[in-house]
């Protein structure tokens, strides 16, 4: 049987595999994988991974700021410990090879960061996801037995009397469809951002982790704090990182005005600067975008409104040398070259601060099931995550889950029960009928990608930038009602092999289900924070809503909201405040 059974090939998946094997080597891990590790979405990170190193900064700033920056939802105690744990894994990465970007004396370079108010993230030019993932992967190859399920797309989680006990996936290349008995599993399959229209997430991440929990039981958390990164490309959502404005770039609206002066931002400087307004946080930033909108100050194109971004003072060479990839995006996907156009650009949905609630260790209240990254909140996040945070908490939450989920299986040998068995024979045979047809068979129900698009704009609509009660409220009903309909929806391929059609299926339900928790918790928490922002209820609230959002399936398979309380440690909650030293 297998020990720790990971699901996603991605930096988080990856880094626990390694520090499974580390732990003990003598333990079976295996990673599934519905796409090869090295296509995982952590690729596409950009701009860099927060780690104190510099001289003047502190861990205590990079708790205040991450904190500060999530409007005080927080875990502090989770802020903490990776704070801490953050720097000591960004060296491990060095050492495991990882091509960090150097000063000219040699040392590591670092680079200001949206709402950081020192120098402490690390990069690696503007390709920073591709190193970090690349460098976990050749590390994990050093362990021969890791086993990999390489496209192998997991669609349940076999639970039992309050624990886990392995999963179904199906091979996508020939439809076979197997139960893998694990011990324990860890969840780490990125976020959920293709639940929007318009996002940076790669077509993989359609949130199977979360919904995959959530099904069983276990809740998630703050699932209304839906970030937005002000630099999306407008046609493709593509993102141009935050590290352009970090070496220098500026926001300008239709009139060519440095509008983020207007925002208690910050003063306009002509040189790049810790501080400088455009650097603030991704949740104020965007929504300046919307306010300038609303003003007219942006330009209509087909594919939306638009602001730009102003490279062109850079210079090549400074482009070339730390933000070359920015220029290879540009040119490939808008046609322009940053040396010398503007760049137009608009808020994209990007990252999701809620996922599957787990503890400091990455356990879920499901026995043995333990959950990492974007798909997992521990919290550190809270209502707005500051740029990158993200990539060392994969490093160090994906660590602490396999550290956690490696003593868990070492305690507990006992054999499978035999519910687990019929519950695998369930699932094969729910996941044939689809397959064959669904219901009603034969060419009759709604078009997959139909509901996908409905879907996306349901959300969209309510969920936004800006949101209020009555549009979320029917938001619900409509999530709902789409919910039922995917259980028809047609399907044309009935082959077995690459049957991408059911894995468009499968994933539209779990979208569904985590469509609709976005949703409900928005509805709920009526007070703006962070990314949330309700036009009916513009205030913070920290009398009834300095809490979590936690949301569980109701047997009718509807989302129930609850509340938990924030740990707070050493920071009372206060005013966020930007632009100013
Ligand atoms: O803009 C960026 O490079 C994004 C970084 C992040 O989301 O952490």
């Amino acid at each position: 049987m297998i020990d720790v059974l990971i699901v996603g090939g991605g930096g988080a998946g990856l880094r626990a595999a390694v520090a499974v094997a580390e732990t003990d080597p003598a333990l079976k891990v295996a990673v599934v994988s519905k796409v090869y590790p090295m296509r995982s979405h952590t690729v596409s990170a950009e701009g860099g991974a927060a780690g104190v190193i510099a001289p003047g900064d502190t861990l205590d700033e990079h708790c205040y700021d991450t904190i500060s920056g999530g409007d005080w939802l927080c875990d502090q105690d989770a802020v903490e410990a990776f704070v801490a744990e953050a720097p000591k894994e960004l060296i491990q990465l060095e050492h495991w090879g990882c091509p960090w970007s150097r000063e000219s004396d040699g040392r590591v370079a670092v680079r200001p960061f949206g709402g950081m108010k020192k120098m402490r993230t690390w990069y690696a030019a503007d390709k920073t996801g591709f190193h970090l993932l690349h460098t976990l992967f050749q590390t994990t190859l050093k362990y021969q037995d890791i086993i990999r399920y390489d496209e192998w797309y997991v669609t349940k989680l076999l639970v039992d009397d309050g624990r886990v006990h392995g999963v179904v996936a199906t091979e996508i290349r020939t439809g076979r469809i197997e139960t893998i008995p694990a011990r324990t599993v860890i969840l780490a399959t990125g976020g959920c951002g293709r639940v929007f229209p318009f996002t940076t997430n790669a077509a993989v991440k359609t949130g199977d982790g979360m919904a995959l929990a959530y099904r069983e039981g276990a809740p998630l958390k703050d699932m209304e704090f839906v970030q937005y990164h002000p630099t999306g490309l407008p046609f493709t959502g593509i993102l141009i990182t935050e590290a352009a404005r970090a070496e220098g770039g500026w926001l300008i609206n239709k009139d060519g005005y440095r509008y983020l002066q207007d925002y208690d931002l910050g003063k306009p400087t002509p040189t790049p600067r810790l501080r400088s307004m455009e650097l603030g946080p991704r949740d104020r930033l965007s929504q300046a975008f919307v306010h300038e909108q609303r003003q007219g100050r942006t330009v209509d194109t087909p594919y939306g409104p638009v602001v730009y971004l102003d490279l062109r003072h850079l210079g090549e060479a400074k482009i070339d040398a730390r933000i070359p990839f920015v220029r290879e995006l540009c040119r490939s996907y808008q046609n322009l070259d940053p040396a010398t156009d503007l760049i137009p650009v608009r808020p994209v949905v990007h990252y999701m601060m809620g996922g599957v609630h787990t503890d400091l260790h990455g356990a879920t209240p499901i026995a043995g099931l333990y959950a990492a990254g974007e798909t997992a909140c521990v919290s550190i996040n809270g209502a707005n995550r500051l740029g990158s945070n993200s990539l060392p908490e994969i490093l160090v939450f994906g660590r602490r889950a396999g550290i956690a989920a490696a003593a868990f299986a070492k305690e507990h040998r006992e054999a499978e029960p035999p519910a687990v068995r019929s519950q695998g024979e369930d699932e094969r045979r729910r996941l044939e009928r689809a397959r064959e047809g669904g219901r009603p068979r034969n060419g009759r129900g709604e078009r997959i990608a139909d509901l996908r698009e409905r879907m996306q704009h349901t959300l969209e609509g309510a969920a936004g930038i800006y949101r209020t009660g009555d549009v979320l409220a029917k938001a619900v009903d409509t999530l709902a009602e789409l919910r039922e309909r995917a259980e028809e929806a047609r399907m044309e391929d009935s082959s077995t092999a690459f049957n991408t059609e059911l894995i468009n299926l499968l994933e539209l339900r779990s979208m569904l289900e985590i469509a609709q928790t976005i949703a409900a918790c928005a509805l709920n928490r009526e007070e703006s924070r962070g990314a949330h922002q309700r036009t009916d209820f513009s205030a913070r609230d920290d009398a009834a809503f300095l809490a979590h959002s936690l949301v569980h399936r109701a047997p009718d398979g509807t989302p129930s909201v609850g509340l938990l309380p924030v740990t707070i440690t050493r920071w009372p909650p206060g005013e966020r405040v930007y632009g100013r030293d």
